[in-house]
């Protein structure tokens, strides 16, 4: 008997953790449909993989690829809402368009981007956010103000939707990645792309509790 693969959906994968991640599930075997705003990825090809286009900021962007989701899968186990952006992570004082550009990425995109995919999700699927600790209220720091407010707010919309989505056993995760060298994070960080990766997919596995902050960097689940 042949044992059907899981689907996953990533975002953001043109590079760093969201490519790293796409690689290491590829490597366990699901199916990936992954997203870039070109619609595609130089250097990455695979058998399971397909790569479709999504701005997530730009709500007809978002309508074509859910239906685009839909034509490739018969149903979703596994959503990793990655894509992200940190314009004002070194200002201390707000400044409207990098505010706005950090929330229609980090929080609105991810959130107008998962509702009409609730539908397609399984039974008994996840559903992970990419956060990050600069959106714990114990790490308010002054910098970065759209950033860790995004952060902090998709850690909110996440707790939301793991009480919302409880009853189909759908797991819901704000996951922190560690800091990890990538555009975002730079090249002083201390993990690669491919050790956070390596860290979400243990929160996958050890499936700590639905609405849980995973911490990838320390392996374990974290209070909020
Ligand atoms: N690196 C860290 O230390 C760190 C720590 C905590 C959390 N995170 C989170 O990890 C996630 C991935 O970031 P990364 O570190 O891997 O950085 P990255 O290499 O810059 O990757 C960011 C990804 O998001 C995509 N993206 C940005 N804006 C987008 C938009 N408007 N529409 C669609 N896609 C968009 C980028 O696409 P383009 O290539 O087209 O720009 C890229 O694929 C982010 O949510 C970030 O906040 C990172």
């Amino acid at each position: 008997m042949t044992v059907p693969f899981k689907t996953a959906v990533v975002t953001g994968i043109s590079s760093g953790i969201g490519q790293a991640l796409t690689q290491k599930l590829l490597v366990e075997g699901y199916q990936v449909i992954g997203t870039t705003r070109s619609g595609t990825v130089p250097g990455l090809a695979h058998p399971r993989l397909h790569v479709i286009a999504l701005e997530a900021t730009d709500e007809a962007s978002i309508a074509q690829a859910v239906a685009r989701i839909a034509t490739l899968t018969k149903g979703v186990d596994l959503l990793v809402n990655n894509a992200g952006a940190a314009p004002d992570v070194f200002a201390i004082t707000p400044e409207r368009t990098a505010f706005t550009q950090t929330l229609a990425t980090n929080i609105t995109g991810p959130v107008f981007f998962t509702e009409p995919l609730l539908p397609q999700l399984n039974e008994g699927a996840q559903v992970v956010f990419i956060s990050s600790n600069m959106g714990l209220p114990r790490n308010a720091a002054p910098n970065g103000p759209g950033y860790r407010l995004s952060k902090a707010a998709i850690n909110m919309y996440a707790a939301m939707l793991a009480t919302r989505l409880a009853e189909r056993r759908i797991q819901v995760m704000p996951m922190h990645p560690g800091w990890v060298q990538t555009k975002l994070g730079g090249d002083q960080a201390p993990l690669t792309p491919a050790q956070a990766a390596e860290g979400i997919y243990q929160g996958l596995v050890t499936n700590p509790g639905s609405g849980l902050f995973w911490n990838a960097a320390a392996g374990a689940a974290e209070a909020f």
